[in-house]
């Protein structure tokens, strides 16, 4: 398993094959700007479905275009606007993370994954790499529910993905993996392979970019080989 070659194939896979995704057609040069489209997208897009957050993030950013908008709504606005979508701390949070910015740091969102976790309330771990390597090209990792399942498969990595050692395992090989030159886009890459190829149950193995360097698939291979010649 050659990190670069992992790379280069999910990259140009990607090129190719990204969903045509509102957020990631922000075209604003206004860093700050893409950041807050980042943020609203990625706060949606945990614990809904990507279909559904498509709808709901183009009425918000038509209502609030910019973090100083959102800052001068009210939480019944927010609230109202979030219906549907379901736990509604994650709005509210959203909408005391935008007064932050505009009413203490001066309306600049922080642009590393660590500023991005300490200062902003609801921003964790996922979403504050999500936000510096998308729009701020910091050169950081993340870990999601895709990319445990794409990990797991890819190096073989069993037990349970939700204790420390795991969990810590995951995250540095995510950090050792990304791309120094597209952090967003190797993260974002990584993500999409595993909600459009490598998914829970019907994995496309096939149409994998990976496949050559997987070890779930290699093991299947090998397998399929072992018993064919016994028949
Ligand atoms: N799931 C959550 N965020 C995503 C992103 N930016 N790209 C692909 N899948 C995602």
């Amino acid at each position: 398993s050659d990190p670069d070659l992992i790379r280069r194939d999910l990259l140009s896979w990607y090129d190719v094959n990204k969903r045509d995704l509102p957020w990631r057609k922000v075209s604003s040069h206004d860093i700050n700007q893409r950041a807050y489209a980042v943020w609203v997208s990625e706060i949606m897009l945990q614990q809904t479905q990507v279909a559904t957050v498509i709808d709901y993030y183009n009425k918000w950013m038509k209502r609030w275009p910019t973090l100083q908008h959102l800052a001068k709504a009210t939480l019944e606005e927010v609230n109202e606007m979030w219906a549907g979508l379901g736990y509604y701390s994650r709005g509210r949070r959203l909408h005391e993370g935008a007064k932050k910015v505009v009413e203490e740091l001066g309306g600049e969102m922080p642009s590393t994954a660590e500023t991005l976790l300490k200062q902003l309330p609801g921003v964790g771990k996922y979403t504050a790499g999500a936000i510096a390597s998308i729009a701020f090209n910091e050169v950081t990792g993340l870990v999601d529910g895709n990319v445990v399942r794409v990990f797991a498969r890819l190096f073989i990595i069993g037990g349970d993905s939700t204790s420390q050692m795991v969990t810590d395992t995951l995250w540095s090989l995510a950090n050792t993996l990304v791309d120094l030159d597209q952090p967003g886009n190797f993260n974002q890459a990584l993500m999409e392979l595993g909600a459009t190829v490598c998914n829970p149950k019907t994995p496309s193995c096939s149409k994998c970019p990976l496949k050559s360097h997987c070890k779930a698939y290699s093991q299947v291979i090998d397998w399929q080989k072992r018993t064919a010649s016994r028949l």
